[in-house]
């Protein structure tokens, strides 16, 4: 049941070519798959190839022409004993995509076809060895009805098409890289393109389609500038070129994740292609820029060089994630990119570090590889090559990508390769570094400082947290970006790397007239909890006079989570509250800085990154507190708040950044005045609903809306669906707000939510819109009672059996138990343990849920 890392073994056969034909239908569709196999010199002498398979059953099997003699089934799988070196196999299956509601393998979504194979899904179309080291060359010929599926695509170029009897139709496609099975793909359906001609910096003209269902084509414009600037952006930043004449990208409605990066045919998520401004926000628009680019990164970090195995995930995951974060902050803000991507790390990453699921960016077993899509492995991987760029600086940094990519472009590796190509090509030495991948946990990080005589001692103790089957742990080398501030002159002489990298170090600076004001851990230089004694003093000089973007943002929050969590143990601070009040005023005031970047200064730290720092958390003291706050700051600072949201109301509709801005502090506006003056803040955010010609403005107005009282409450929620009736992105958003309300009846109204005629278990999207938004809300999930609980384990008990692999992704949330207070913890417990009780609970589910309850 278990998958060890250390028992991988290379593969007994390869399969070098392999084509797949296919006749397609919606209720059937008929797979014919012909391998040209061949035994692994490097592998076992295994006389029998072993095909995986899923949910499939042999229709016909041939050796070299001939009725296969011997063949078992052992479970799933296909054993066929093979008496030679090399063979042709020519399996038939039979699928029924229609319904398939897993989503996994080839299934219908929105009458088109379509595929998703990673990690496991290849095995739910055709008998095969489903796994990333066996690399093959594919042709696809697929052939269908004209009128059902006039467009017909998978992996490569079109090579040849035609015209078949009684209105069927057929294509050939093929792709010349070698790949393994997860990144096969093929769709077929009533499909509509925005093509554009990209020339590569070798001349290589590629034609790129963006296809949508008819009528959604206006919405594509933003994914297409994505993938064009995508494109451009790696030649010049990582020097990769696309090496294809032909890049497609399919949106379909129904999907488990957010996108997929098939060779040539990458499938998305719509919500991560479709926007515009009436029914998009500039977080969409965004989001949109980013998993463009992530898949289309992927043709290098990826594909190009795939991995060895699943565990090595975060070779590709962790570095595309990385890819990505930096074209975002190349097309945008790079500090507010970085606190954004700080923020997603704390409030995802830190929590299942902490947790009874937590694993090393590189995992040592699994039970189902799906439950390793994670913050970990994406988020944490990210950074921790991100570190790598710290410590080699940028150029150094693409001397070590490029060999990477060249020693191992066509091949399937590790992570160890990885580093090793970083180490021989950056010229760093990460012998201890390699720890980041081996040890789980978020290291504890205590800065202590003395001053005398002219010289600064800092103390720098680390802790790395025991986590499951990790009970001891090695010190890790973090690179901590620091700079020492003068405090006459409010500057600093350059910034210092250190390398910390035992339990207990220290380092010393001379030459101070009087003790310097720290800055620690500046850009986020390691994803580490840093706990500073910096005095309130220090940190509200830091918040006003930083030059570092990230490190003031960083300041004001150290200073927020301190009054936050201070206040839940013995009340508000009254000096706290003012400096807080009086930096804030300083960001409200402040023309050096510009509005995307003051939107980002007005957020609190969210409940989840709170609830963290404070086990055993009572979720709602610390909302209380976070309320309470909000409040008082909306009430010191009520002038300047409504001046803001006045102004920021005048800017004109642009996707530029400084309309971009006015309209995030718009709404940031409003959420501070909301707990302080529900009335004014009511009136404002109808008039900024009414006035609205974008979504931005009118869901930060809804949003906002729906924790209050107001009356017109309703109205503006009915008008919002009416408005979108049939835009199903749109209808995911009216779900999602009215379950991220703040008022106590919110799960009466999801209740009710879930009866609504628009709500659907079938769709991944629709049920994350109304139940991902309920766990994610403490007054929601953590209602005392234990009825938010409670519907989370009914949801995963109810859509197990439909999909498990969106089943599975609610359970952690279950799973932070053991973080909060007692009373609470019992029951979300007690919920584990009934759902465990299922006997007929998936392996995703199961995985999840045992882990949850038992894990020390
Ligand atoms: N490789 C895809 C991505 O980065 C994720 C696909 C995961 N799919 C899955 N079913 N687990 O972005
Ligand atoms: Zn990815």
């Amino acid at each position: 049941e278990t998958i060890h890392r250390l028992d991988y073994t290379p593969p007994a056969w390869l399969v070098p070519e392999i084509r797949l034909e296919f006749e397609l239908g919606t209720e059937l569709t008929k797979v014919k798959s012909t391998m040209k196999v061949e035994r692994n010199p490097d592998g076992s002498h295994d006389q029998t190839m072993h095909l995986c398979g899923d949910n499939i059953a042999v229709m016909s099997l041939s050796v070299d022409g001939k009725p296969a003699e011997g063949w078992t089934m052992s479970g799933a799988n296909l054993l066929l004993p093979l008496p030679g070196d090399a063979h042709e196999v020519t399996i038939e299956t039979h699928l029924h995509p229609a319904t398939n509601s897993q989503l996994m393998g080839l299934y219908a979504s929105n009458g088109m076809l379509c595929t998703q194979c990673e990690a496991e899904g290849f095995r739910r179309i055709t008998f095969f060895p489903d796994r990333p080291d066996v690399l093959s060359r594919y042709t696809v010929h697929m052939s269908g009805p004209k009128d059902a599926f006039p467009i017909l695509l998978s992996n490569g170029d079109m090579t040849a098409s035609g015209e078949g009897e009684d209105g069927t139709h057929w294509a050939e496609w093929t792709d010349p890289w070698p790949k393994p099975s997860y990144l096969f793909a093929l769709v077929a359906g009533e499909l509509v393109a925005r093509k554009e001609v990209f020339t590569t910096m070798n001349g290589r003209k590629v034609d790129l389609a963006v296809y949508v269902r008819p009528g959604d084509e206006e919405r594509t414009e933003h994914a297409m500038r994505s993938l064009v600037n995508s494109m451009k952006w790696d030649e010049e930043t990582f020097g990769r070129e696309y090496d294809l004449d032909t890049f497609n990208i399919v949106a379909v409605s129904d999907f488990n994740m957010g996108a997929m990066e098939n060779k040539g045919l990458n499938i998305f998520n719509t919500r991560y292609i479709l926007a515009d401004p009436d029914t998009a926000t500039d977080g969409d628009f965004d989001a949109v820029e980013g998993v463009v680019g992530h898949e289309y990164f992927h043709n290098w970090s990826g594909n190009r060089v795939t991995c060895r195995d699943w565990f090595q995930l975060s070779l590709k995951e962790g570095f595309t994630v990385l890819r990505d974060q930096m074209f975002s902050a190349a097309m945008g803000s790079e500090p507010v990119k970085r606190i954004e991507d700080v923020r997603i790390l704390r409030a995802a990453q830190f929590p299942e570090d902490s947790g009874p699921l937590a694993h090393p960016i590189r995992p040592d077993s699994y039970q189902e590889i799906s439950n390793f899509y994670t913050a970990t492995v994406y988020n944490k991987g990210a950074e921790v090559i991100r570190m790598m760029h710290t410590m080699a600086g940028p150029e150094a940094f693409r001397k070590g990508s490029d060999l990477y990519f060249d020693r191992h472009d066509g091949e399937a590796a590790t992570c160890e390769d990885f580093v090793k190509a970083m180490e021989d090509g950056a010229g760093l030495d990460l012998t201890a570094f390699r720890l980041w991948y081996e040890q789980a946990g978020t290291p504890k990080v205590t800065v202590h400082s003395e001053f005398s005589d002219g010289t600064l001692t800092l103390t720098v103790k680390q802790k790395v947290p025991a986590t499951p089957g990790q009970p001891h742990k090695k010190p890790m080398p973090i690179p901590l970006k620091i700079a020492l501030f003068d405090r006459a002159t409010g500057s600093h002489s350059g910034e210092h790397t250190l390398m910390v990298d035992k339990a207990e170090q220290v380092f010393t600076f001379d030459g101070f007239a009087e003790a310097p004001v720290l800055s620690l851990n500046r850009g986020f230089s390691a994803p580490i909890q840093l706990e500073s004694e910096v005095s309130d003093a220090d940190i509200k000089f830091l918040a006003a006079k930083d030059d570092d973007a990230f490190a003031r943002y960083e300041a004001l929050q150290q200073l927020l989570t301190r009054e936050l969590l201070g206040a839940v143990e013995h009340g508000p601070d009254e000096a706290r509250r003012a400096a807080i009040a009086e930096a804030l005023a300083a960001v409200l005031d402040d023309d050096g800085i510009d509005d995307l970047m003051r939107g980002e200064l007005m957020m609190l730290p969210t409940i989840s990154f709170l609830i963290e720092l404070s086990a055993p958390a009572d979720p709602m003291a610390i909302h209380a507190s976070r309320e309470r706050l909000k409040a008082y700051l909306g009430q010191r600072l009520h002038d300047r708040l409504t001046a803001l949201h006045d102004r920021a109301s005048a800017v004109a509709y642009s996707l530029e950044a400084d309309a971009r801005g006015a309209r995030k502090v718009k709404t940031q506006a409003l959420i501070l005045l909301s707990a302080a003056d529900e009335a004014e803040t009511a009136r404002r955010a109808e008039a900024q609903y009414r006035a609205a010609d974008n979504m931005t403005d009118r869901q930060g107005a809804l949003a906002v809306m729906a924790s209050l009282d107001a009356p017109a409450r309703d109205d503006l929620l009915a008008d919002f669906h009416g408005r979108y009736e049939g835009n199903a992105l749109v209808i995911d958003k009216w779900f999602a707000i009215q379950a991220s309300s703040l008022r106590p009846d919110v799960l009466d109204a999801v209740e009710a939510l879930a009866k609504h005629p628009d709500f659907t278990m079938k769709n991944p999207n629709r049920v994350r819109s109304l139940y991902m938004t309920v766990a994610g809300n403490p007054i929601a999930f953590h209602d005392e009672t234990g009825r938010g609980y409670r519907m989370i384990a009914d949801l995963v008990l109810a859509l197990d059996p439909l999909n498990p692999q969106t089943a599975a992704r609610f359970v952690p949330w279950l799973g932070r138990w053991r973080k909060i207070e007692p009373k609470r913890a019992a029951m979300m417990r007690a919920e584990l343990e009934r759902m465990a009780k299922e006997p007929s609970l998936s392996k995703d589910v199961r995985e999840q849920v045992t882990k949850s309850i038992d894990a020390a």
